[in-house]
């Protein structure tokens, strides 16, 4: 009753809820689309939802994503929600442990550091590491098999980051102590920890322990890298061991190490949940998997040569798969800010107070039939100009191979030059001052690592069917539901 007579008329209107603190918090998590989907239908896109005893208010559509994404930074803020999640693995001083301008500093130095160059050393890097990865693996012995494919495609990732982003030297040690400590400190990773952060639990001290440790195997490198006086090296880590902040500091070693797990992190769930979408999507569609092989003979030449950087761009429907997968599977659903001073929305009559946190999800826009044509279906081909699904940004762009949001306005918040996305309903990178900076990088270890699958096998689901399995929403992070088990035969 409570809810519907003390009705402040502006502030967004709260979803109804039976208990106080736990308010919308079990629909919330159990699938945050349906959940934003429903509400939508119910309040329109700007309303208010208790999380975990928190007023919560999601503004969807392209003007949410908008208002929150670029939000100015004297309004919103991200490193107050995130840092109890973040400094305990990361370690201090970096990402949301540190001023907002240092981290826009310290997203340059990685920016920087991803140069044509660096990427053109990383292609035949990733790709050897794919193939030594089917090949020594037991699960893939043989000619055929069944096999959960998620555990093997967070390997596949972790494998091909660490040894592109931080060298060989890194790399093997994944092969030995590694793997065991980034599992440990992947478990400060969960939604729990928004809460329990500081606790004294196992997986606490375990986690804060692996940080210890992993913080001093990179900074021993670096100190070991330092005496050797290597310096021909196209790795990220090599670039911040020369890189200097503006007051003239160079980055400490410690804050060097911290990055590195700050990257791996970053990169690891987000890119390991893609690839896992994608293969799971190849075995429903094996017509398509199939579609990729022939666009590599047509385009690489039937002997198909080693695979480099240049050729990536060649492979259009290979790049579409990547796209497609994140507009209806991308990883992030919620991006979240603390409000800091009362925020009117533009065009009604609601201010945001600063005891909300606000939400975006720009994940709704990528599956909102008015801007993608029969939205649910996964169909990569509506990235090409002249398909019958394209959006009007494909459709509009005026150079097929180049980015849709080319017309969009671009700002630089401190790391180069960005796409603002003020007006586009694909978003799966983010937008504004927190935008990523590992896009790029994403989509070459992406491309690569589908186009080397595709050259060794053939996919399917186990029951031949075209169905694609549920989400898994219980991490921070949404990926497949396991066991995600799809068939494998090895291409002759
Ligand atoms: C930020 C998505 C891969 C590093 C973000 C954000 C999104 C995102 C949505 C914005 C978060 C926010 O506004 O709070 C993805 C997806 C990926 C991916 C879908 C893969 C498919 C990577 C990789 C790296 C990386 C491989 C590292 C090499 C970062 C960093 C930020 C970021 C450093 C900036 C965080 C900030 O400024 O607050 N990413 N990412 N990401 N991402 Fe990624």
């Amino acid at each position: 009753l409570s809810q519907v007579l003390f009705k402040d008329p502006n502030v967004p209107p709260v979803v109804f809820h039976w208990f106080p603190v736990v308010g919308s918090t079990i629909t919330y998590g159990m699938d945050p689309p349906r959940f934003f989907k429903e509400n939508k239908e119910k309040y329109g896109d700007c309303f208010t939802f208790i999380l975990l005893g928190k007023k919560t208010t999601v503004y969807l559509g392209v003007k949410g994503n908008d208002f929150i994404l670029n939000g100015k930074i004297r309004d919103v803020c991200a490193e107050e929600i995130y840092t109890v999640l973040t400094t305990p693995v990361f370690g201090k001083d970096v990402v949301y442990d540190c001023p907002n301008s240092k981290l826009m500093e310290q997203k340059k130095f990685m920016k920087i550091a991803l140069t044509t160059e660096a990427f053109r050393s990383y292609v035949p890097i990733i790709s050897d590491e794919v193939t030594s990865y089917f090949k020594r693996t037991p699960d893939f012995k043989g000619q055929s098999g069944v096999v959960n494919i998620c555990p093997k495609m967070a390997q596949i990732t972790i494998f091909t980051a660490s040894h592109a982003l931080q060298g060989k030297e890194i790399r093997d040690k994944f092969d030995v102590a590694l793997a065991d400590l980034y599992h440990d400190l992947d478990m400060g990773f969960s939604p729990i920890n928004f809460m329990l952060h500081w606790a004294p639990l196992p997986w606490n001290n375990r986690r804060d322990h692996a940080q210890r440790t992993v913080a001093k195997i990179y900074m021993d490198t670096i100190k070991s890298r330092r005496e050797r006086a290597e310096n021909d090296a196209l790795d990220m880590m090599h670039h911040l061991m020369g890189s200097t902040y503006k007051n003239g500091v160079p980055v400490p070693d410690h804050e060097i190490a911290h990055i590195m797990i700050a990257l791996l992190m970053a990169g690891q769930h987000s890119s390991s949940s893609t690839s896992s979408w994608i293969m799971l999507r190849l075995a429903a569609r094996p017509d398509i998997m199939e579609d990729l092989y022939q666009e590599q003979v047509k385009n690489l030449g039937a002997d198909l040569p080693p695979l480099q950087y240049e050729d990536l761009a060649k492979l259009p429907l290979n790049q579409a798969i990547i796209k497609e997968t994140l507009r209806l599977n991308a990883p992030i659903h919620s991006i979240m800010r603390a409000v800091k001073q009362p925020m009117p929305v533009p065009g009604t009559k609601f201010v945001i107070p600063t005891n909300h946190v606000l939400l975006a999800a720009p994940g709704v826009t990528g599956a909102d039939e008015q801007y993608f044509p029969q939205p649910d279906l996964w169909e990569p081909h509506r990235w090409f100009k002249d398909s019958p699904l394209a959006p009007s940004m494909v459709r509009n762009a005026q150079d097929q191979a180049n980015d849709e949001e080319a017309d969009d306005e671009k700002i630089d918040y401190g790391y180069g030059l960005v796409s603002k996305g003020s007006s586009s309903p694909y978003l799966p990178f983010g937008a504004g001052r927190h935008r990523c900076i590992g896009e790029h990088f994403a989509n070459v270890q992406l491309q690569t690592i589908v186009a080397m699958t595709v050259r060794l096998f053939k996919f399917r689901n186990v029951d031949g069917s075209n169905d694609v399995i549920g989400t898994d929403y219980a991490s921070l992070f949404s990926r497949p539901l396991e066991p995600a088990n799809i068939h494998w035969e090895k291409r002759d």
